[in-house]
């Protein structure tokens, strides 16, 4: 027993829990899964797993992606960054919910399905009736060899090296980056993105590992904020375009792991409900990063603090405004918009684990809920 334990404080390489340890794996695990592959002085975006698919997935007519729990947020976020950049429309979908509603797909259609370990048993299911129907199917996974990896047509491999905490994090940000590649490949192909957008998105995406690493140096200050909201029995995340699905997912990362509930939300759409839920107990995390929507961000901000809501705000560095309006900041370095989620989710990250840790937790693995769901 004493040796296992020993063997495990090796893996956990220092840190106190896995989920830490991957969290700090980020700026690695995010590079690794861009190694090889982008080439921004070049201008060159490769994609070996695409190649013979790329021409149908640039001039596909719709586009659909599944997955469940982290890996549909991914594709939430790709949604965007699809329909922005390639011009495709695109649905997302709970795997669970695709398998059980005789979805149209028609032949050639393009099925991208997200999964990091491979063998969700939802996702495996839809990807065999997508491809009845004709559907070509891209994969996103993490695992090779796994399940979902040889039922797919084509796709790209994540590189995030093997996750153990249950609630995931760097597999996160790596499918982020491998649909971001996905996306940019494809409008590059297609013709709806300009060779100099191309180019400076491919230089942006080269320098995301160390604005990761950089917000992994406010850990501390977060963990001082965690602290003070320890014992806090609800939470909002609000967040808008890109960041609404990191508002998801960091909602999901507070209740999978402390317990707490939690819930994401676009933030225009609070004042149709959850704004009832506000009051001086009530903690927002808000993500109002100085994008397109930063103005109307501000302004939901402001509906919330009328309200005595508790405002935690990741802000861009450098925002000299949001500061004397909210309770917390959370500096994060500027990002291009659509590279956003990369850099914004880390720290809600942070926040969830140091909740969960001072609550005592079992953070890695949490209660009911397991890595893998090969069951329906
Ligand atoms: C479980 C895990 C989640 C994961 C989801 C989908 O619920 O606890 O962390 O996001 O399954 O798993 P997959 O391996 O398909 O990405």
């Amino acid at each position: 027993h004493k040796v296992e334990l020993e063997l495990e404080a090796i893996e956990k390489g220092g840190f106190d829990h896995f989920m830490l340890k991957e969290i700090f794996e980020q700026p690695r695990s995010i590079a690794d899964s861009m190694r090889g592959r982008v080439k921004a002085e070049e201008g060159t975006l490769q994609l070996g797993g695409l190649r013979d698919y790329l021409d149908k997935l640039a001039k596909s007519k719709r586009i659909v992606i599944i997955g469940c729990g982290t890996s549909w947020h991914a594709g939430l976020v790709a949604e965007y960054i699809f329909e922005e950049l390639a011009r495709i429309p695109v649905e997302v979908e709970y795997a669970s919910e695709f398998r059980y509603r005789n979805p149209i797909i028609k032949e050639g259609d393009i099925v991208i399905a997200i999964s990091q370990s491979g063998e969700t048993a939802d996702t495996l299911a839809a990807i065999e009736l997508a491809k009845s129907k004709g559907a070509i199917i891209f994969g996103v996974c993490n695992v090779v060899g796994s399940s979902i990896a040889r039922a797919t047509h084509a796709g790209a491999f994540t590189h995030a090296g093997p996750e153990i905490g249950v609630a995931s994090t760097k597999a996160f940000t790596a499918q982020v980056t491998v649909l971001t590649l996905m996306a940019l490949a494809a409008a590059h192909r297609k013709g709806t993105l300009s060779e100099s957008l191309f180019r400076q998105l491919l230089t942006e995406l080269e320098s995301i590992p160390a604005k990761v690493e950089q917000v992994l140096q406010a850990a501390d200050k977060i963990k001082e904020i965690a602290y003070i909201f320890t014992y806090a029995r609800n939470f909002i995340y609000l967040g808008r375009g890109l960041n609404f699905p990191v508002a998801l997912e960091g909602a999901l990362k507070l209740k999978e792991i402390s317990y707490i509930h939690a819930e994401g939300y676009p933030a225009a759409e609070m004042k149709h409900g959850p704004i009832a839920l506000i009051d001086e107990d009530m903690p927002v995390v808000v993500i109002a990063t100085q994008d397109s929507s930063y103005e109307k961000v501000v302004s939901n901000i402001q509906e919330v603090k009328a309200r005595k809501g508790r405002v935690i705000a990741v802000v861009t560095e450098g925002d000299t405004h949001l500061p004397g309006m909210v309770d917390f900041t959370i500096e994060i370095p500027r990002v291009h918009d659509i590279l956003m989620p990369l850099v914004s989710v880390v720290p809600l990250q942070l926040l969830s684990y140091y909740i969960a840790v001072m609550r005592g937790r079992n953070v890695d693995q949490p209660r009911n809920l397991a890595k893998s769901v090969t069951v329906e």
